[in-house]
């Protein structure tokens, strides 16, 4: 009942994660959008009033007029929109999914016991620093005298997010490395909106209200924390769908895929702001795919043999060398059977025993040989390619097992299979 339950509470903040965060990357998009497509004011008492450019646009069979302010208007309209619960209910719902899931469920999610030996509390505690150790330097080193030289200040930035990933990746498991690196710069958007954009943006209302010239420190402060977000922004959306793709947080160089592929992200953002303002060069784009397809080379698994064994058999044909994976006994498909058996369907099964399992993960049943033959590609890649699979290692799968899979699979993965060679 328990697990039960919380896979509504998992599923449930998931939803309002999801929604609000669309809502706030959307709306920041469109501000980014909006800021980068200004021009000039065509009517000359529009900038007497303080307007430094305007947009026009047409959504939604309407015609929308905006207009943005040098800093701000002589007068203050009675309504005032603001735009930070969206970022406020994503980081909410966000750090719930993630305390639900990777601090609760620690010794599934977050330990990996062949990556670091640690206790849950002791992961917490490293993950929890994670988090707030990098608002607190980040924030010091914008405030510091690098702030003020913005490519300076993004490369010391940059540095500091590689050695990150590789300590999270050297302390948690693969996806637990990645969500927090995920959740660590998502802390950093959200708390740049309430500790820096939010009130400067008061403090300038506050001024307008009373007659005095706003600050135009808290406009220059906000919009360099408002362009570090936009750049944030597709490396952790990256993350939050790595979670479906093993190949990379189960990479032995997991924390260089993570770092490559983020960069790549705000590649594509520079690209996409520059073209706001015109033309630009497609030269980060072009970066962008050939990191992107690098890294595609480089973690790309060998083939498997598609020859059966038993073809192999009949036409006298010999294997090439498997990595050693020849060595041992000859192995059947009931060899296969076993191991699955004893390691994976105490979750993977149609009525799963193991603790906090309500339903079979990822719908992935491994009771019957034919499911086994089946799911054999996945099975493979779960076990062999990435080994996220016992997940944590939980159920203890040997080397061994794993190489008489990896052997079983390349032999075309049957099930009259008689891994003798
Ligand atoms: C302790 C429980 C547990 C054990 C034991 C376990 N798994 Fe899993 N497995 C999971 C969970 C949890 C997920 C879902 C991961 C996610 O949320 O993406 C999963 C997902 C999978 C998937 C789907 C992955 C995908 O995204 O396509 C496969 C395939 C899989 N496991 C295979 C195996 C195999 C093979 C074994 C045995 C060698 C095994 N698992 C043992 C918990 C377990």
């Amino acid at each position: 009942m328990e697990a039960y339950i919380v896979d509504w509470l998992n599923l449930f903040s998931r939803w309002v994660h999801f929604i609000t965060g669309i809502a706030w990357i959307g709306s920041s998009f469109y501000f980014v959008w909006l800021d980068n497509h200004l021009l000039p004011v065509a009517d000359k008492s529009d900038e007497d009033k303080g307007v430094a450019g305007e947009v026009w646009s047409v959504h939604g069979g309407g015609f929308y007029h905006a207009q943005k302010y040098r800093v701000a208007p002589g007068q203050l309209p009675d309504t005032l929109h603001w735009f930070k619960w969206e970022a406020y209910t994503t980081w909410i719902t966000g750090m719930f999914l993630l305390a639900l899931i990777y601090w609760y469920g620690a010794e599934i999610y977050l330990v990996d016991r062949s990556v670091a030996d640690l206790s849950q509390p002791a992961a917490i505690g490293a993950a929890v620093a994670f988090l707030i150790g990098g608002w607190v330097v980040y924030d010091l080193l914008c405030k510091s005298p690098l702030g003020k030289n913005d490519a300076a200040l993004g490369g010391v930035i940059f540095a500091l997010l590689i050695v990150a990933a590789w300590g999270m990746c050297e302390l948690f498991s693969g996806r637990g490395a990645y969500i927090h690196f995920g959740a660590m710069l998502g802390t950093i958007m959200v708390a740049n909106v309430f500790f820096v954009i939010i009130p400067g943006q008061s403090r300038m209302v506050e001024a307008t209200r009373e007659g005095r010239t706003p600050d135009p420190d808290d406009g220059i402060r906000g919009k360099q924390r408002s362009v570090h977000n936009t750049y944030f922004t597709l490396p952790v959306l990256f993350v939050m769908i790595s979670i479906h793709y093993a190949m990379t947080f189960g990479h032995e160089y997991n924390w260089l895929i993570l770092i490559a592929i983020s960069l790549a992200g705000v590649l594509i953002r520079i690209y996409f702001v520059a073209r706001h303002k015109g033309k630009a060069s497609l030269l980060p784009v072009a970066l962008a795919l050939l990191i992107l397809l690098g890294v595609a080379a480089a973690i790309a698994p060998h083939a498997p043999r598609t020859t059966r064994a038993t073809d192999a058999a009949d036409t006298g044909t010999t294997t090439g060398p498997i990595d050693g994976a020849q060595a041992g006994a000859p192995m059947t498909f009931a060899d296969i059977v076993t191991i699955v058996q004893a390691r994976c369907t105490t979750c993977h099964g149609a009525v799963p025993t193991f603790a906090g399992f309500p339903a079979a993960p990822a719908g992935v049943e491994l009771d019957q040989p034919e499911q086994i033959a089946k799911e054999a590609l996945r099975i493979y890649q779960q076990t062999v390619i990435t080994r996220i699979m016992p997940i944590g290692n939980l159920t203890q799968m040997t080397d061994e097992e794993r190489m008489t899979i990896d052997r079983w699979y390349r032999d075309g993965a049957t099930i009259d299979w008689i891994g003798a060679h």
